[in-house]
Parts: structure tokens; C-alpha cells; sequence
């Protein structure tokens, strides 16, 4: 409940979303698994400046009679006036983003969910581990310390992906290369001609880069499989159940802790996670 102008108090509908117009639409990958990257500008003044989320977080976007669905967000909160989700075709919802242009409306509810904990790794190493659309809230902690460089150790972005085109955020990983102050280790799963980069699955990339576990933190976002690998192997290179964390894309409705849809165990991946650490994750196994 909140007082209004007036001074009498509004009951505050937790699912009425804001309204964002979409303001740049950015192929990402195209094909039948085709993403989307788009930047989203509240309409409101005062929700354009006071919105602010932490890497991690996510936000579920409405296309207006069509339905509502689950984005983390994958800019970084380093960027004022903004926010962005990518979007990879799956299935109604995100079919009919995939249909929107430019100047569009959709509604947005959110921030919703745990961070990542930026803030108490400052000093440490930073490993992402990335696969497919899985690079989405990775971005946002990527961008998060890039815009941040003096505060963390090393950097190292892991990502891989089928083939060279379905590779997400192309352009930028290539501007990332140029840098000297982020290792990245690109890989696709087959062999392709001009490819001069990796060729094997993402855990098995991550052998081959060995990062240090030492005061570093590791973070892995991707296919279920790829995931469990990573971190089978990161255990083998060292890295504590602490050092390891992840995010979950349990299916969701309404992302507030009501609903009871996306319970693992006693915990609700919409307001206890989706980041969870490894230590976490391991207890609630049975439940997933
Ligand atoms: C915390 C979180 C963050 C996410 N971040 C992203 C992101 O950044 N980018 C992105 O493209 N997607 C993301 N997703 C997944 C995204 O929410 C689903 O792809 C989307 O809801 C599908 O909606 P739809 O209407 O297109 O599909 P629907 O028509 O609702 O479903 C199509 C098929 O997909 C299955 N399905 C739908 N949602 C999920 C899910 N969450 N997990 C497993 N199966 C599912 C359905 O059971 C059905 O078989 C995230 C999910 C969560 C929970
Ligand atoms: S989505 Fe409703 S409780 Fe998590």
C-alpha cells in the first residue's frame, strides 16, 4: 500500500506491469532458435530514473494478449535509463517479442529475484562460463565489471555456442577480444571452416583455459548439461562449492514468491534464487 498525491492510500497490484517501449531491437542469432537483444525505456519519467536492479536479477515482460514470460536482465546496471533482455524463439510469448519493432510497447514487472554478489567479490578473479542464450545475465555481470575494471582481479569469459552463427552478442565478443583487460576463449561444438578459435564443448574449453581457483569466483549460465559439467570440472580444478555459482530458468508465473510454481525443495527460484551458489544447488539435487 502507498499514499498517493491526494494522501489516501492505494493498494499497489504486484501484477499491473510498467510500461517500457522498445527503443532498439538487435539481431542477435537468426534461424529457428533465433535472439533477439532489446533495449527497453520506461515510459514513466519518474520508474525511468529510480529503476535500478543488481546483476542477477530478472524482470518478466508482457506482449499485451499474447502472454508474459521470465528475462534476466542483461545489460548492465551500470547503464542508467535502460534496461535490456535478449530473447531467444521458443515458444508463444517469446515468438510474439520476437514479432515487435521498434517503438512498441510491453509491460514490465520487476525487479525480481537475488544478485549476484558484485559487490563482495570486488578484488577477486572473475570466471564466466557461458553457453548459448545462457550468456544473458552473464553479460550483465561482464558489462558490470567492465564499467568497474579497477575494482576485480582477472577477468575471463568462457563462451560457446553450436556454430559460429549462433553465437550471441557476435559484435561484442569481437570488441572484447580487442581488449587487453579481458581474456575471452570463444568455442563452438563442430568444426567450421576460418574457425581459429576452439572446437569442443564449453567444459571441455574450460580445461583447456584451467583458471586458477585461487580468489576467484566462478560463474556458469547455459544448458542444464553444460552446466553440470562445468561444474564437475571447475570441482576438478580446484574451486570450492563456494566459488561456484549458477542461475536457474525454472518455469515461472508470478515471480514474486505467490504461486508456488518454481519450487526446488523449500525454496522458490524466483525470490530465493535464480543465483544460487554451487554449496546451495548441491542440497537441493533431489528436488530438481
Ligand atoms: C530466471 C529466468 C531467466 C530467464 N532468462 C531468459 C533470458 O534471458 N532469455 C531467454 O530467451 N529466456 C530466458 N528464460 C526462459 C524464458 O523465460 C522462456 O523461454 C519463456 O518463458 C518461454 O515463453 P514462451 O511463451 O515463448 O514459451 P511457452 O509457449 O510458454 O512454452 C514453450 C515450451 O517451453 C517450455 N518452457 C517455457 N518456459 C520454460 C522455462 N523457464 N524452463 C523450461 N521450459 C520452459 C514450456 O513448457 C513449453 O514446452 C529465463 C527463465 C527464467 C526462469
Ligand atoms: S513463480 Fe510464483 S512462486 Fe515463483
Amino acid at each position: 500500500m502507498t499514499k498517493n498525491s491526494e494522501g489516501t492510500f492505494e493498494i499497489q497490484n504486484p501484477y499491473q506491469p510498467l510500461l517500457a517501449k522498445v527503443v532498439k531491437i538487435t539481431n542477435e542469432v537468426d534461424g529457428a532458435r533465433a535472439i533477439k537483444t532489446y533495449k527497453l525505456v520506461f515510459q514513466d519519467e519518474e520508474t525511468k530514473i529510480n529503476f535500478s536492479f543488481i546483476p542477477g536479477q530478472f524482470v518478466m515482460v508482457s506482449v499485451f494478449g499474447k502472454g508474459e514470460s521470465t528475462f534476466a536482465i542483461s545489460s548492465s546496471s551500470t547503464q542508467k535509463d535502460y534496461i535490456e533482455i535478449s530473447v531467444m524463439k521458443h515458444g508463444k510469448n517469446t515468438a510474439a517479442l520476437h514479432e515487435l519493432e521498434e517503438g512498441d510497447i510491453v509491460g514490465v514487472r520487476g525487479p525480481y529475484g537475488n544478485t549476484f554478489d558484485v559487490k563482495g567479490w570486488e578484488g577477486k578473479n572473475i570466471i564466466l562460463i557461458g553457453g548459448g542464450i545462457g550468456q544473458a545475465p552473464l553479460r550483465s555481470v561482464l558489462n558490470y565489471i567492465l564499467d568497474n575494471r579497477d575494482k576485480y582481479g582477472t577477468l575471463d569469459a568462457i563462451y560457446g555456442a553450436r556454430t559460429s552463427s549462433d553465437i550471441c552478442y557476435k559484435e561484442e565478443f569481437a570488441e572484447l577480444e580487442k581488449r587487453d583487460d579481458v581474456n575471452v576463449h570463444l568455442s563452438i561444438d563442430v568444426e567450421e571452416e576460418g574457425w581459429n578459435n576452439y572446437v569442443g564443448f564449453v567444459p571441455n574449453n574450460l580445461m583447456e583455459v584451467k583458471p586458477s581457483s585461487e580468489n576467484a569466483i566462478a560463474i556458469t549460465c547455459g544448458p542444464p548439461i553444460m552446466i553440470e559439467y562445468v561444474i564437475q570440472n571447475l570441482l576438478k580444478l580446484g574451486f570450492t562449492e563456494k566459488q561456484i555459482y549458477t542461475t536457474l530458468e525454472m518455469r515461472m508465473k508470478c515471480g514474486i514468491g505467490i504461486c508456488g510454481r518454481c519450487n526446488i525443495g523449500n525454496l522458490y527460484v524466483c525470490k530465493d534464487g535464480p543465483v544460487f551458489s554451487y554449496e546451495q544447488l548441491k542440497g537441493l539435487q533431489g528436488d530438481m
